[in-house]
């Protein structure tokens, strides 16, 4: 949520904001703005829209003179997206910049305080609390004021502060919101994330909570929150700079689709040693293993549906009960944790504000804690025992594609290691399944062939306004995911139902015309799914059916049908979602909405 970017050095500062922000628009993108100090003052450039309107509105950087600024996008939290409200906020003597991610919860309190000392706010925000603060506690050092105003700030915070009296240094801090430093021979940078930096910079320093940072264009030092100096080692970004532009795709959504095969093979094949999976991450003896308990999976989002899928596989596959829980429940729900439990956290960003706090929680219970992420260096990837990384590499889209599918990758991976531990997986079943698993990457292939289907369907549908996916076993899971992919991008309504459930309410919205979507992979169920489309269509519903290519006979029902490669009935999640993908962006294309930056969302949900 939020993106902030800094640059303090030779270069004009304006057009490196720009471009940062560009790169972190994924992360909010109502409004946006900058401020450079021209040598005299701090000119400040902020409107309500995306970044298109902020480049115009100031001629692509020209009308902002000056090599140190501060850059914001915003996902509003406190105040409607609108000028005022946008990001840097100043002083009333326009003398201290501010630009800020992640919510500063007591803003109410401090707002007050300083109202009562005569202070005069402009914005609704709780960010312009720090700038006036700042201005309140100025001791002619922006670093030792810093210190003074974040010992009253509570909250969450990546901040990045720009001083008119102190021009030749940016200071920015770091708490439960992602920051990264790069340094460079031309000048210095602060980022929420590093593809803002990647064209000028591989080498960063990333930020642990509580460090505050003074850039200057020569030199970065790094303190801690009593203004010691801390050593930290610099971290070389491998990536190339190209895995976070389009490459030829309309969409970064429909790039990320294309990528899946690779994204799950990357996940899947480094860990498969000579017939066997690896999982040299996972620093628990074969002992520990064996006496786990119990296993809860707790996630947000997509994450959390990957979670869903993760069930079915480790309890089939190891015999461990296994539940799963909404992070943003499970944090305040008072959990059953003892030390033969294990929590399983799933996120992409590795920043999501409720999945790290579940984590912490699990923690302070003395839980052994496994990440599953795919942000290398993220503060849950950092914070978990071990970390079990999906190399699907930079995912852009707000709505995740790849990030998903490589979680169902690392969970099929994490059971059937968990299985062959335990010895709840013989040998027999073992061995071909890993082959199967091997062979999944070169099944999505094949199966992203014939994406025109799904376009022509989707083109067909754009008038939808409710949609039902069903499913039954793992495929309920791969309902739930299908389901928030349409809502996301295409604002149609949509529910997702174990399919068992239909007669317990949902029948009653089927009507005319309604488009239900049933998932029919899992062979043992095929016929008690085909009762629940038979029941929906005798009520007029037009039945989409996702099956395994070799059940035709689906065509007796179903008024559409899209095959997908067979696969073993735990992997089908990684077949069947992709169509479903597909399905919704083409809605949404078709619908002419912004696919990759879907309104009110942010991809990386720093706040609670
Ligand atoms: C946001 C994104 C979703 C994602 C969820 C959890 O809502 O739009 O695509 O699934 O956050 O994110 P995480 O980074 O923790 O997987």
């Amino acid at each position: 949520m939020c993106g902030i970017v800094g640059y303090i050095g030779n270069q004009e500062a304006a057009p490196i904001l720009l471009e940062g922000l560009s790169k972190l628009e994924y992360r909010g993108y109502d409004s946006a703005g900058i401020s450079v100090f021209d040598g005299e003052k701090i000119n400040v450039i902020k409107t309500k829209g995306k970044i298109k309107n902020l480049r115009s509105l100031c001629h692509d950087g020209a009308d902002l003179k000056g090599t140190v600024g501060i850059g914001h996008t915003r996902w509003a939290t406190h105040g409607a997206p609108s000028d005022v409200n946008s990001h840097p906020h100043l002083n009333a003597g326009e003398t201290i910049s501010v630009v800020h991610n992640g919510i500063i919860e007591n803003y109410l309190i401090l707002k007050k305080k300083l109202e009562n000392k005569g202070y005069v706010f402009q914005s609704e925000t709780d960010t312009e609390v720090v700038a006036q603060m700042m201005d309140y506690y100025f001791d002619g050092d922006i670093l030792s004021t810093v210190a003074k105003v974040l010992a009253r700030l509570e909250g969450s915070y990546a901040l990045g502060i720009l001083c008119a009296d102190n021009p030749d240094e940016i200071i920015a801090v770091k708490k439960d919101s992602p920051l990264i430093v790069g340094l460079s021979d031309d000048g210095n940078f602060i980022a929420s994330d590093i593809p803002a930096i990647l064209k000028y910079t591989r080498k960063v320093y990333i930020l642990e909570d509580g460090e505050i940072v003074r850039l200057t264009k020569d030199g970065v030092t790094i303190y801690n929150m009593d203004l010691e100096p801390v050593h930290k080692e610099v971290t070389e970004i491998m990536w190339d700079v190209s895995a976070a532009e389009k490459g030829g795709y309309e969409h970064f959504m429909m790039k990320e689709i294309h990528e899946q095969p690779k994204a799950v093979r990357d996940t899947i094949h480094p860990r498969v040693k000579d017939g066997k999976i690896v999982i040299d991450e996972l620093h628990m003896s074969e002992e520990q293993l064996k006496e786990i308990h119990r296993i809860y999976i707790v996630a947000c989002g997509s994450a959390y549906h990957a979670g869903v899928s993760g069930k079915y596989v480790i309890e089939q596959l190891s015999r461990i009960p296994v539940e799963v829980d909404l992070a943003s429940e499970f944090r305040y729900r008072n959990p059953i944790l003892d030390e033969h439990c294990l929590v399983i956290i799933i996120s992409q960003s590795g920043e999501t504000a409720d999945t790290l706090a579940a984590m912490r929680e699990a923690k302070k219970h003395g839980v052994r804690t496994l990440a599953v992420v795919n942000v290398v260096g993220s503060s849950i990837a950092r914070e978990a025992d071990d970390v079990l990384y999906t190399w699907a590499g930079p995912e852009i889209a707000v709505a995740t594609t790849k990030g998903y599918t490589s979680q169902l990758a690392a969970l099929y991976l994490l059971g059937m290691y968990l299985g062959q531990t335990r010895r709840t997986l013989s040998q027999e079943d073992y061995e071909p399944m890993l082959n199967e698993l091997e062979i999944l990457p070169d099944k999505m292939e094949k199966l992203l062939e014939s994406k025109e289907d799904i376009q022509y369907l989707a083109n067909r549908y754009i008038g939808l306004k409710n949609v039902f996916f069903l499913g039954r076993g793992i495929d309920y899971a791969t309902a739930l995911e299908a389901s928030l992919k349409l809502k996301e991008i295409s604002y149609v309504h949509s529910e997702a139902y174990a399919a068992g459930e239909l007669k317990h309410g949902p029948i009653a919205l089927i009507e005319k015309g309604t488009l239900v979507v049933g998932i029919v992979t899992q062979e043992a169920l095929y016929g008690k799914i085909v009762s629940n489309l038979v029941e929906v269509k005798s009520r007029g519903a037009f039945v989409l059916a996702v099956t395994n290519e070799d059940n035709t006979a689906i065509e007796k029902t179903a008024d559409f049908v899209f095959y997908v490669p067979k696969t073993l009935p735990l992997f089908t999640g990684l077949m069947a979602t992709v169509p479903l993908q597909l399905f919704a962006y083409y809605v949404a294309v078709a619908k002419g909405y912004d696919v990759d930056q879907p309104r009110n969302l942010a991809k990386s949900v720093t706040v609670e």
